[in-house]
């Protein structure tokens, strides 16, 4: 009876229950306007704020705000598990960022086991959930949060997501910018993963068409790859993107919840368990359902650029996937 009721606990009845979302790593720069902008979502009942520290001043500044969802803060590692009870979303802000200089790569040895434990966590208490990973080196937390899960017998792929939003996000940003369009008429896909070379945003298939030579379209390619060090220089020292992260987190999270509550043809990007290529993970548009992931969109024809981009970044993210998998056979 407990195993139906939890099998069951992931889906959203249509047009009944709101979402219970917990937000791992809150009280920092992405979690707490990440949390705000899910204070204002319709489709979330309760919102439960879990970090280190810090996070019963965050909930109590967001309990405020007049909308029905409830917010709840938890602090510390020995309320991780009630944080995290009857949720069917956890999203994963937690970690440190990059600071100049850093590649996201250079941030693996804390991320990797920050992200472990509160995976092994989400496999304890709410195995169902959907889980969607912001923690840096994305190609690797997600392959680490898969491994987790399948030690633990709580794998489900098709609800295991690596959120790749921002980079979508930049790309309908300096598009849009660039053709003087509304950036809510753009629309780009950006398939690969989460890192320099492998963030490959296909330009030749933009909305509404843009029409580059190689070497401007090569220098937008450039740019939407190294917007993340943008944010970083900018930000001297003080972080990488947060607001813009917390935003294109929520834009997720909501097409998510939408899915999960039976909403048709919701179409996101994002860096999941793949069968479209050659890689066990892999970045593409993916159409939502109650389910999870229900089909992998195809790729659809490159030019000569994105090809060779393709090809070059396959043996990089494969890397980043294989140092994932290997932190977690070694974890004890
Ligand atoms: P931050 O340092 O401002 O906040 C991180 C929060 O995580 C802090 O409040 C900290 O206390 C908390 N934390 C640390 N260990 C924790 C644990 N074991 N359990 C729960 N919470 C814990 O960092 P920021 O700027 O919010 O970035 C967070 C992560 O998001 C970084 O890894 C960053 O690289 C990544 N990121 C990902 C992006 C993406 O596109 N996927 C874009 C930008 C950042």
């Amino acid at each position: 009876m407990d195993r139906i009721k939890r099998i069951a606990g992931h889906f959203l009845p249509l047009g009944s229950a709101k979402a219970k979302v917990a937000v791992l790593g809150a009280a920092g720069g992405i979690g707490q306007p990440l949390s705000l902008l899910l204070k204002n979502s319709s489709l979330i009942g309760e919102l439960s704020l879990y970090d280190v520290a810090n996070t019963a001043g965050v909930a109590c500044d967001l309990s405020h705000i007049s909308t029905a969802c409830k917010v709840k803060g938890y602090s510390g590692a020995g309320q991780l598990h009630d944080a995290l009870r009857g949720c069917q979303m956890v999203v994963i802000p937690a970690g440190v960022p990059r600071k100049p200089g850093m590649t996201r790569d250079d941030l693996f040895n804390i991320n990797a086991g920050i992200v472990a434990v509160l995976c092994e966590a989400i496999a304890a208490v709410c195995p169902d959930a959907w889980v969607l990973i912001i923690s840096n080196p994305v190609n690797s937390t997600v392959p680490i949060a898969a491994e987790i899960f399948k030690r633990a017998g709580t794998y489900h792929p098709t609800r295991l997501f690596g959120v790749t939003t921002l980079d979508v996000v930049r790309a309908e940003a300096f598009i849009a910018e660039l053709l003087g369009a509304d950036p809510k008429d753009v629309s780009v896909p950006v398939v690969g993963g989460h890192a320099g070379a492998t963030i490959l945003p296909l330009l030749s298939q933009a909305k509404p068409q843009l029409q580059l030579e190689p070497p401007r379209a090569q220098a937008l390619m450039a740019r939407i790859q190294d917007a993340g060090t943008e944010v970083v220089n900018a930000k001297a020292g003080a972080g990488s993107a947060t607001l813009s992260m917390a935003w294109a987190a929520a834009r997720f999270a909501e097409a998510c919840l939408r899915a999960m509550a039976g909403e048709g043809g919701v179409v996101e990007c994002a860096y999941v368990a793949s069968s479209l290529t050659s890689l066990p993970f892999f970045a593409s548009p993916v159409r939502l359902g109650r389910s999870g992931v229900e089909e992998f969109l195809p790729l659809g024809p490159m030019n000569e650029l994105e090809q060779r981009n393709y090809d070059t970044m396959l043996p990089e993210l494969a890397g980043s996937i294989q140092k994932g998998v290997n932190f977690v056979q070694k974890r004890q």
